[in-house]
């Protein structure tokens, strides 16, 4: 990789002096003698966009990453001219503008710089393709930490780290690879407990220096395209990370069976295999939801169609499924095989929907089916065909969800593993290269597949599953980690990009657990397992040609831990509905790092292990073979071990026990965790009763269930319903209110609460102000009590 420094050699460019300053609005223009301008918008009082042109040009101002619900709006703003700069004033932030040189620093209204111009915007003529390649360097003030950034395989601090956004097949890539899967040009900076983040929405290839090069530098540039980054305000991690969600989107609700636990191969085949997998599932009574069809189901990898011999009757097989409780999900790649006798090679053909080369003839590339054509999901006409194809496998066959695979694009036996640069993409009516188009490729292709599924799915809700994505992906699909390899190391690295992309905006989530290459013993398939049932997105995937790799593959002892973990999932699924709900309403990662927990606790920063699941457990993986316990860090608050109830004080780093059948997982004091009874499946149970964990503490915490129907969209009428409870612990007494939100009535009205750590006897029980009788709530000691009717307020007096 060619260095800053021998780019710099090379001729960089700045601007100078500002000439010409003109306000429209919530945009400012400040232009310079030497022709940059930059364009300054507010989009809120702490989200600023700024974009900047040479030449005294913009291009067409387009993205595919902004949502189109974004919320704009700001309180205040006023600009002030002063001899050396501009001063631009939010009821957040001010904006600092160099008159001099059109460099930027960004203060906070006391005073104190949140990020500051290093050698700021500058540009230098790409030789190779015309163009600029434009540059951003910022300083980087000692004790300044980065996260965010995606996919990749690193630290989660990534102080110290260079890394490219370019979408790539990485099959068994390692630690600190890059480039991986994803573009997600957004980091999040926390400098002296305040944090702001960048989102530099370019689509060509990207890269971010985190001081790697330079100590005192961090910046960011691109292959081409422009300069145009949004900078977010904290001063809180989870204010910039919901300014960052809010600007991208986020999905709807996915449907609740889509939480639950799904398991794949490359490949299940014949029906008869599909079957004999379903039923060990019903047979050994582990909870699967969800069962995969990798490339094999079709006729010669040819996308949409079906191989008669291994499946004479896909519709039958899929209905037989369902009524024991499975869903089939089907794997479409973007490789058109070509094959004048196959309809969609044919509709692609007469329709002109294929990427073209540069000088005129269509892009060929080697993938599984051997040579194919790549339609150009860019053309919004492509997409719409492209969704239109999947009416007969959802609509008539009743396949439940798509997985979208290999649409980087991957392209096999090319050393750059993806299309020719010269490739033309219309872009939405911008035409341009895959130099530009390649890393939203694999985007546009699952945003047609999502528009697809989700019509032909109506009106149940969508299930669709991407490898490649670029910033925004999320509105549309959950995606997986692509090719791991079963290593203890990549355990570690599931975790850590687990908790990197959802501080990238990017909750739904997961990996294949146990690896996807090479064949995990028992003990790294189990500990995986018991970390993976904490991932938005639950799945086991492998090659499958080192072995099996189902629940029951490792021996007994394997099977029955495995199996205990997947009830537990099962068990909190209205809690992990509850997190889900809460990050796509106000964009909460539904994993946190613990730096994103408590950043003011300097111990968080570099902590790679720990996480927070939801708003109110501790997770902690053993990511060691032969452990019998591992330290582990805990952050500010109490912590009720889920295991034995030991209560741990926050702020100190601790040995903890951890056999092979137990993770280290924590429930913070005062949570009142939700959970279903054991299913084999959503929605095989009508649920009777919610139980309820309830965790002592003294004072007042919040905890939340959100349910509704579990598919369909009423809830977007109205028809859900959202329980907050408010538990206040005294001394010797517990009040817990109640506060319902929402149109549906749920299937249950009975709870059940179980207690944690009452540090009294319980004596009287009054509900909603009446004196209750011990009998009628089924009193079980200091244990539990049962109240069967929805209540408002339950109050517990100590003896
Ligand atoms: C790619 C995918 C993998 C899949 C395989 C065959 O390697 O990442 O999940 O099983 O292709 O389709």
């Amino acid at each position: 990789m060619i260095t800053n420094t021998e780019i710099a050699k090379r001729g960089n460019q700045y601007p100078n002096h500002i000439v010409d300053f003109k306000q429209e609005k919530d945009k400012f223009f400040f232009t310079t003698q030497n022709g940059v301008i930059l364009e300054l918008t507010i989009l809120r009082d702490s989200a600023i966009r700024f974009r900047y042109a040479t030449e005294h040009v913009f291009e067409p101002d387009f993205s595919y990453a902004i949502s189109d619900d974004v919320s704009l709006g700001y309180n205040q703003l006023s600009i002030q001219d002063e001899v050396p700069e501009y001063i631009i004033t939010t009821s957040k932030v001010k904006i600092h503008i160099d008159k001099a040189n059109l460099k930027v620093h960004i203060t906070d209204l006391e005073g104190t710089v949140i990020t500051q111009d290093e050698l700021g915007f500058h540009w230098e003529e790409n030789y190779n393709y015309g163009g600029n390649n434009v540059k951003m360097s910022k300083v980087c003030h000692s004790g300044e930490s980065y996260y965010g950034m995606g996919d990749k395989a690193s630290h989660t601090n990534l102080k110290g780290k260079r890394v490219n956004n370019w979408v790539t097949d990485s099959y068994a890539y390692g630690k600190d690879q890059e480039p991986l899967y994803k573009a997600i040009p957004f980091y999040v900076g926390l400098k002296e407990n305040i944090a702001y983040g960048i989102f530099f929405d370019n689509s060509f290839s990207t890269y971010f220096d985190f001081a790697n090069e330079k100590r005192n530098v961090t910046s960011f540039w691109a292959d081409g395209g422009e300069m145009n980054y949004y900078f977010f305000y904290g001063p809180k991690m989870s204010q910039v990370v919901e300014a960052y969600t809010d600007l991208t989107g986020v999905p709807e609700l996915p449907p609740l069976w889509a939480l639950g636990f799904h398991q794949s191969k490359w490949s299940y085949f014949p029906e008869k295999k599909v079957k004999k997998i379903a039923s060990t599932f019903r047979k050994l009574k582990i909870p699967c939801d969800a069962i995969y069809l990798d490339i094999d189901y079709m006729e010669g990898f040819r996308c949409f169609t079906w191989n008669n011999q291994h499946f004479p009757n896909p519709k039958k097989m899929i209905e037989e499924l369902e009524e024991d409780g499975f869903k089939t999900i089907t794997m479409i790649d973007p490789g058109i095989k070509i094959d004048r006798d196959y309809w969609v090679y044919q509709q692609a053909m007469d329709n002109g929907f294929f990427c073209r080369r540069a000088d005129g003839p269509h892009f060929k590339g080697k993938v599984w089916p051997g040579e194919c054509k790549f339609p150009d999901f860019t053309n919004p006409e492509v997409r719409e065909w492209w969704a239109g194809l999947y009416k007969e496998m959802i609509e008539e066959m009743g396949v439940h969800g798509v997985w979208n695979d290999m649409n980087e694009p991957a392209v096999m036996e090319v050393p750059t593993k993806t299309a020719n640069l010269d490739v033309r993409h219309d872009y939405d009516g911008h035409p341009c290269s895959h130099r530009k188009a390649h890393n939203i490729y694999g985007m546009q292709m699952v945003r047609a597949t999502y528009e697809g599924v989700k019509k032909f799915s109506f009106p149940k809700r969508p299930f669709v599953l991407t490898r490649a994505a670029y910033s925004g992906a999320q509105r549309y699909c959950a995606t997986w980690t692509g090719d791991n390899v079963a290593t203890w190391e990549h355990l570690w690295i599931a975790n850590v990009q687990m908790q990197r992309m959802c501080m990238s905006g990017y909750s739904f989530v997961g990996s294949d657990i146990g690896g996807f290459a090479e064949q995990p013993n028992g003990e790294l398939f189990a500990r995986w397992i018991q970390l993976a049932i904490f991932h938005p997105f639950c799945r086991v995937h492998s090659s499958g040609d080192h072995g099996d790799q189902e629940p029951w593959s490792f021996g007994d002892e394997i099977t029955d831990i495995v199996r205990k973990y997947i009830e537990l999932r099962y068990q909190l699924l209205p809690y992990l509905y509850t997190t889900f709900y809460k990050y796509i309403k106000n964009g909460m990662p539904m994993i946190q790092s613990l730096v994103f927990y408590d950043q003011e606790d300097q111990q968080t920063h570099f902590r790679t292990d720990e996480f927070l699941f939801g708003e109110h457990l501790l997770v902690c993986p053993v990511q060691e073979p032969n452990s019998q316990g591992r330290r582990m860090y805990f952050p500010k608050g109490k912590w009720y071990s889920y295991w034995t109830d030991e209560v741990i004080t926050g702020g100190v780093e601790k040995w903890v026990a951890a056999p092979i059948h137990v993770i280290p997982l924590y429930v913070k004091e005062g949570a009142m965790v939700p959970k279903y009874p054991v299913q084999q499946y959503v929605g095989e149970l009508d649920i009777k009763e919610l139980g309820i964990d309830v965790y002592y503490k003294e004072g007042i915490e919040n905890s939340t269930v959100f349910e509704d129907q579990q598919d369909g969209y009423d809830y977007k009428k109205g028809r859900f319903s959202l329980r907050r409870f408010r538990l206040r612990g005294k001394k010797k007494e517990l009040i817990i209110q109640q506060f319902k939100d929402g149109d549906f009535i749920t299937s249950y009205s009975k709870f059940k609460l179980t207690f944690h750590g009452l540090p009294f006897t319980i004596g009287k029980v009054e509900l909603d102000n009446e004196e209750v009788n011990p009998k009628d709530i089924k009193l079980n000691g200091n244990n539990s009590l049962e109240v069967s009717k929805d209540f408002t307020e339950l109050h517990i007096f100590g003896t």
